[in-house]
C-alpha cells in the first residue's frame, strides 16, 4: 500500500535524492539578471514500470508542474534547499515529507492524498517571493509551508497574504513575520522570548556580567534577536561591552573580533546562522578570544560542528527542541525519522530542530484542514487560527491572537560535536 503510494507520488525518489545531497538541484540561472523561475526539487513522477526505485537515477531539476487532480490536495513548501543555509531547507523538507507520508498512509484527508511541492529559494529573498507566487498562482496549492529564515518568510508571506492563501512558517522567529498578516502563522516561539531566554541563561547560569554582541546586520532575524537580547540582558543588570556587526556571506571577522577581545567580555552573543557562526568561532579562538559563544536557534545545523570544529565546543544556544531531551513524542519521532532517512552507509540521521518543526507544521496544517469548513484560504486560515494544545514533537502548540505559538525553549551545549540538552526555559506567565 505504502509502496504503491510511493510510486505514484515519487516521494521516495525525491526524498532519497535529497538525502543524498541537494547539490544536484537548482544550480542553473545563477548569474542571469532577471529573476529565474524557482527550481522545483520534487515530484518527478516515479517510472511507471515496476523497477525498484533507484535513488541514484532520480532525475533532478524541472518537471511538469503538478496539478491538483480530484484525488490529491497540493501543499507548497519554499525552502533553502541549496545555498549557505541549505541544511535549514533540507531538514525542514524531510520533516514535512515524513508527516505527509504518514498522513497519506493513514488515508489522507477524506480519501484524498496530500502532495507536497517544494521549490528551492536558495536562501534569497527574491527567490522566496517568486517561489510562493508560483506555488499559489501556477500550482494552486491550498497552503504554503515555509520559510526558516525570517527575512525569507517576510518576503514569501507578503505574497501569501496578498493572494489570500494561508502560510505557516515552521521556524521563523522574528515578530514581523506574522504582524499585520492574517494569512500568516507560525508554530514556533518568537524572538522577544528567545532573546530573554539567552539573556537569562547568560545572567543566571553563566553568571556573565559583561557580554559582547556580534550580529548579522543583513538578516532580520539577527538584528531582531540582538535587540531583544540587549534589552533583556541590560534589564537583568548586565552590560553590553561591544556591539559589532557583520554581513551574511562575510568570511573575515578579525576586525570585529579584535574589538570584542579588547572589551574583555565574559561571553559573546552571536545571533547568526550556522555557516558564519562556525567561521566566527574558528577565528575567535585564533584571535585568542576563549570565552563561550552564545547563540540562538540559527545555529541549529549538523554543519555547525563541521565548520566550527573544536572552536564551537562548550558553546551554548537556545533552540526549539533537543534530540536528547526526555519525552515519548521526541523518541518516537527520532526513531521514525532515522529509519525513513537512513543514510547509504546504514547510519541514521538525528533530526535537528528544523526537521521537528517542519513535521509539526505539516501536522498543524493537516489538523486545521480536517476542522476547516472548506480548503478555501479564509476558512483554512480560520481553522489554523483556532489551533489549541496540538501535541507536537516540539511541545504543545496553541496559536495565539498574533498567529504565533507560545512555547518553551531549550538551551543546548555543544559537546563532542553534538548539541546536548542543558535546560528548558518556560515563557513568562502573563
Ligand atoms: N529562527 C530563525 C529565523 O527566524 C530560523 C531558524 C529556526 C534556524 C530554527 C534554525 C533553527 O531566521
Amino acid at each position: 500500500m505504502l509502496e504503491s503510494l510511493v510510486k505514484r507520488t515519487g516521494i521516495l525518489l525525491a526524498s532519497l535524492s535529497l538525502a543524498l545531497g541537494a547539490a544536484i538541484v537548482g544550480c542553473e540561472n545563477k548569474e542571469s539578471g532577471k529573476a529565474p523561475a524557482p527550481s522545483k526539487v520534487t515530484e518527478k513522477p516515479a517510472p511507471k514500470s515496476d523497477a525498484p526505485a533507484n535513488p541514484e537515477a532520480a532525475p533532478a531539476g524541472e518537471s511538469a508542474p503538478a496539478s491538483a487532480s480530484a484525488d490529491t490536495i497540493l501543499i507548497g513548501h519554499f525552502a533553502s534547499m541549496t545555498g549557505k543555509e541549505a541544511t535549514f531547507g533540507q531538514s525542514t523538507d524531510q520533516g514535512i515529507r515524513l508527516a505527509i507520508e504518514e498522513i497519506n498512509a493513514a488515508g489522507g484527508l477524506n480519501g484524498k492524498k496530500l502532495e507536497l511541492i517544494t521549490y528551492d529559494d536558495k536562501g534569497e529573498s527574491q527567490e522566496a517571493g517568486n517561489a510562493v507566487t508560483r506555488l499559489i498562482t501556477k500550482d494552486k496549492v491550498v497552503a504554503v509551508l515555509g520559510e526558516v529564515a525570517s527575512g525569507l518568510s517576510i518576503a514569501g508571506g507578503a505574497v501569501a497574504q496578498e493572494k489570500g492563501v494561508p502560510m505557516i512558517s515552521p521556524s521563523s522567529t522574528n515578530p514581523e513575520v506574522t504582524q499585520g498578516r492574517d494569512m500568516v502563522f507560525r508554530v514556533c516561539f518568537i524572538d522577544p522570548f528567545q532573546g530573554f531566554v539567552v539573556a537569562k541563561f547568560a545572567s543566571d547560569t553563566l553568571k556573565a556580567k559583561k557580554v559582547a554582541v556580534l550580529y548579522d546586520q543583513k538578516a532580520a532575524y539577527s538584528v531582531g534577536l540582538r535587540d531583544e537580547f540587549k534589552t533583556h540582558f541590560t534589564a537583568m543588570g548586565g552590560t553590553i561591552v561591544a556591539d559589532e556587526a557583520f554581513s551574511g556571506g562575510d568570511l573575515e571577522f578579525s576586525a570585529q573580533l579584535s574589538t570584542i577581545r579588547a572589551a574583555r567580555p565574559d561571553a559573546v552573543f552571536v545571533p547568526g546562522y550556522y555557516t558564519e557562526v562556525g567561521n566566527i568561532a574558528q577565528q575567535a579562538r585564533k584571535a585568542g578570544l576563549n570565552v563561550p559563544l552564545l547563540g540562538g536557534d540559527g545555529w541549529d545545523s549538523e554543519q555547525l560542528a563541521s565548520i566550527g570544529g573544536d572552536a564551537i565546543e562548550g558553546c551554548f544556544y537556545s533552540n526549539h527542541y533537543a534530540p536528547d531531551q526526555e519525552g515519548d513524542a521526541i523518541r518516537t519521532f527520532i526513531a521514525k525519522y532515522g529509519d525513513r532517512f537512513k543514510r547509504a552507509d546504514g547510519t541514521k540521521p538525528i533530526p535537528d530542530g528544523l526537521a521537528a518543526l517542519g513535521y509539526d507544521a505539516a501536522y498543524v496544517l493537516f489538523d486545521a484542514m480536517k476542522r476547516s469548513k472548506s480548503l478555501g484560504g479564509k476558512d483554512l486560515a480560520k481553522a489554523i487560527a483556532q489551533t489549541k494544545s496540538y501535541k507536537g514533537v516540539t511541545g504543545s502548540i496553541t496559536i495565539d491572537k498574533n498567529r504565533d505559538a507560545v512555547k518553551s525553549a531549550v538551551i543546548v551545549k555543544m559537546k563532542g560535536g553534538k548539541p546536548t540538552y542543558v535546560t528548558t526555559i518556560e515563557p513568562p506567565k502573563e
